[in-house]
């Protein structure tokens, strides 16, 4: 392993930070689900606003050389398109990265992890309208012009190859997939982020000195239930359109014949748009590396084409693919750490771009605080061990250019859904004791691992 691989984990700000009516910070999608959805509320998950600087020197303790991390959009503009930025949230931002950069941790920035300002929301329809993409920008050319600096690793949106799964995750407009005009809105909507990717790589390498900007995806490796050839194409559309429809585009800068036939079928044409492809197409507008969550593989089967269509959620979908070879996670997830080889081999053999793994990991709802303060977590070793062994694998056995590993939820976070008690952590986090921080197990077994480079598992 190389000895400049970057270890460390990963979080996203709506589910990490808290501090979400502190500081000036405006309301994001998710305050507005903390005041109307039963039961979640992500005003303060982890409290890392508060408690920043004991978590980055817990990180320090564990090795780590790196940390993902998300900026809250509405912490620098409180309605997403405000005319000036918000100090007090570039305050707090830039004390973050100062304090990770005294202790040799190196940012990898997430521009987009879903918490849209509400204000976008409501007025353009989020990102089904251009006005939410040009705010989007104004906020990224603040990023880049306050940060840049010294934060040399950027990825753009979370996750937004699953956008046509659901495009009404971050509009106003919630229409269902039989209605009228739903088509064309999704398309709308995923050409938009599209647009706001490429132009936020292209302003980060016209305004970042030695910046790199990635995207991010969720890794969606599928496998034939069977190897009869109805299954294998099933298997295969499945990875065209939650991958590879999405990774063509941003590498070769043009929507494939999959994805034009789409907009063709819905009477669409702003696939074709002159002033899209020219930018699409724009060295500048490149990513340079591919970064990615891999938690599980599914199985599909021919007919499960149509559960795909009816799932509601994402974790439906995932749930309702059974693979009898893998054992499972409590929450159903396969447990498939060979699958992060295929994936890394698949990917790199298709992109010929460097790899970063940004999500990975075991979450659980068993982790138990003993009365000594201590969390026997040989469960999430088991895993993380497993899945490292296969990317040491890849690496070393498969020459795949893979620069870094960075778990999920590293100190334990809010789940996407806003469970609390499903956690990812080397740290545990008490929520019902002033959200102090226990060191588990699994802390002291990372350190070694990253003191070594993974020579001791
Ligand atoms: C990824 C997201 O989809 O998976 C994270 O980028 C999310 O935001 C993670 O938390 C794990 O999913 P969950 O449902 O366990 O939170």
């Amino acid at each position: 392993m190389n000895k400049n691989f970057l270890w460390g984990g990963s979080t996203s700000a709506f589910q990490f930070e808290g501090g979400a009516k502190e500081g000036g910070k405006g309301e994001s999608l998710y305050d507005f689900f903390s005041k109307t959805k039963e039961g979640v509320d992500y005003s303060v998950t982890s409290d890392f606003y508060h408690h920043y600087e004991e978590d980055i020197e817990l990180m320090a303790e564990m090795g780590f050389n790196c940390f993902r991390m998300s900026i809250a959009w509405t912490r620098l503009y409180p309605n997403g398109d405000d005319a000036c930025y918000n100090q007090s949230g570039v305050d707090f931002y830039n004390r973050v990265i100062n304090k990770l950069l005294h202790h040799n941790i190196q940012p990898v920035v997430t521009l987009f992890h879903w918490d849209m300002p509400y204000h976008l929301i409501e007025k353009y329809d989020g990102w089904n309208g251009k006005e939410t993409v040009d705010a989007f920008i104004k906020y990224c050319r603040t990023c880049f012009e306050l940060f840049g600096d010294r934060v040399k690793y950027w990825l753009t949106l979370n996750e937004n190859n699953l956008c046509k799964l659901i495009p009404f995750m971050h509009t106003k407009t919630k229409l269902k997939s039989d209605e009228e005009g739903y088509e064309q809105f999704k398309l709308k909507v995923y050409h938009n982020t599209n647009v706001a990717h490429f132009k936020a790589v292209k302003l980060c390498h016209d305004l970042v000195e030695d910046g790199k900007i990635g995207c991010m995806i969720a890794s969606s490796l599928a496998y034939p239930m069977t190897s009869h050839p109805k299954d294998v194409f099933a298997a295969m559309r499945h990875e065209h359109s939650k991958m590879y429809n999405y990774l063509d585009l941003l590498v070769k800068g043009k929507y494939n014949h999959r994805e034009c036939a789409e907009f063709s079928a819905a009477g669409m044409s702003i696939h074709q748009d002159e002033e899209f492809l020219l930018l699409s197409s724009e060295k500048k507008a490149k990513i340079d590396f591919i970064s990615f969550s891999y938690y599980f593989s599914i199985c599909m089967h021919d007919n499960d084409v149509k559960i795909e269509s009816q799932a509601k959620t994402m974790q439906m979908m995932y749930a309702a693919y059974e693979n009898p070879m893998l054992e499972k996670s409590s929450f159903g997830w396969t447990i498939d750490p060979l699958g992060l080889r295929i994936f890394l081999n698949d990917i790199y053999d298709r992109y010929n771009l460097p790899l970063l793994i940004v999500e990975n990991g075991l979450g659980v709802e068993d982790d138990v605080l003993e009365t000594d303060y201590s969390v026997h977590d040989d469960y999430r070793i088991k895993y993380l061990k497993q899945h490292i062994i296969q990317m040491k694998k890849a690496i070393e056995e498969d020459q795949i250019d893979c620069f870094g590993f960075l778990p999920w939820g590293c100190i334990d976070l809010y789940s996407a859904s806003g469970n609390k008690n499903k956690r990812y952590g080397f740290v545990f986090v008490d929520y019902d004791d002033n959200y102090k921080r226990y060191k588990k197990d699994s802390f002291y077994w990372y350190k070694k691992v990253i003191e070594s480079n993974a020579e001791e598992l």
